[in-house]
């Protein structure tokens, strides 16, 4: 007699943002392997408008875009081929619009939205503050934290409803330390949890537990684009001398949206290999 062994995340419905590569593809993968059905979502998805999409969004979406490392379709189709549910859609975080019309799409289709990675984000660029780009400064605030604020507010009426929700908001260590060179991106990390703490708060009442990851240094294809040099003296920095792997962001984000975790809301779990920690 076989003892059958269900998979933590059966029977839910999860929707990541910014899913085209890194860190939002690995974790559309790993909760699927974990039993979801998920939504595959970016600005960006392969053959369309790319041109006109990565003029809007920056130069590192101009050689992903070049060098087609977009896999928002190809993502959707491998998690068809483990056996759940999925669909990729474009959604511009920043366009309130298309992220409601995703969402009641996405409800119509699957029935419901138990859990939302808050992913998506604008990482390209550092400069010191006399040389800060104020588009730049707009865009970061519009993309990351507005747009995540925009997905909350559109998936909370279905969690509510469901009275049970899982949201996980991207931030980063550049948010808790500050980061030379990131005034916009650590302005809008840190403004992440404090979103992440408020939601949680308002979220208890009906099981939605809201929490932030905060990753150190993460070994994606937009790291790799990174100046080596800088790159070098931050592996220095961790604990383990190197960076971590997009999967150990995605296996503490598949703990924490588990049914196990569910008196856990409001943190900020930092997934760093301890480059926030003290030495000398
Ligand atoms: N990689 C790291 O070392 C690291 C460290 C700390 C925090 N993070 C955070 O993790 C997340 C993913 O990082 P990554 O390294 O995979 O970055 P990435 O640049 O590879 O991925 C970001 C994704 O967001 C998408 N995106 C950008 N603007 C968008 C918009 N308006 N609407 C929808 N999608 C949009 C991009 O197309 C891309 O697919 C980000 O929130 C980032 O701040 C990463």
């Amino acid at each position: 007699m076989g003892i059958k062994m269900s998979l933590p995340l059966e029977g839910r419905v999860a929707l990541v943002t910014g899913a085209s590569r890194g860190l939002g593809r690995t974790d559309a993968l790993t909760l699927a392997k974990a039993g979801a059905d998920v939504i595959v979502t970016d600005i960006l998805i392969e053959d369309e408008n790319l041109e006109e999409m990565t003029e809007k969004l920056g130069p590192i979406a101009q050689i992903m875009a070049q060098t087609k490392t977009v896999y928002t379709k190809s993502t959707a189709e491998q998690i068809r081929g483990l056996g759940r549910r999925s669909v990729a859609f474009r959604m511009d975080v920043t366009d309130r619009q298309q992220v409601n019309s995703v969402m009641a799409q996405v409800k119509e289709q699957f029935g419901r939205i138990d859990i939302l990675v808050n992913n998506a984000a604008t990482l390209d660029h550092t400069a010191r503050l006399e040389h800060q780009n104020d588009d730049f400064w707009e865009r970061d605030l519009r993309v990351n934290l507005t747009g995540a604020y925009n997905c909350c507010k559109a998936v909370w009426p279905y969690m509510k409803e469901q009275n049970w929700g899982r949201i996980i908001n991207m931030a980063s260590v550049a948010g808790t330390l500050g980061g030379y060179g990131q005034a916009s991106y650590s302005t809008t990390k840190a403004g992440i949890l404090g979103l992440t703490r408020t939601l949680a708060l308002e979220g208890a009442r009906f099981n939605i537990t809201v929490n932030a990851i905060v990753p150190g240094i993460i070994n994606t294809e937009a790291f790799q684009m990174s100046n080596p040099e800088m790159r070098e003296r931050m592996i220095a920095r961790t604990a383990f001398k190197r960076p971590g792997e997009p999967e150990d962001i995605a296996n503490a984000i598949a703990f924490l949206v588990s049914q196990e975790a569910n008196y856990i809301t409001g943190v900020g779990l930092p997934v760093t290999g301890g480059i926030d920690l003290f030495t000398f």
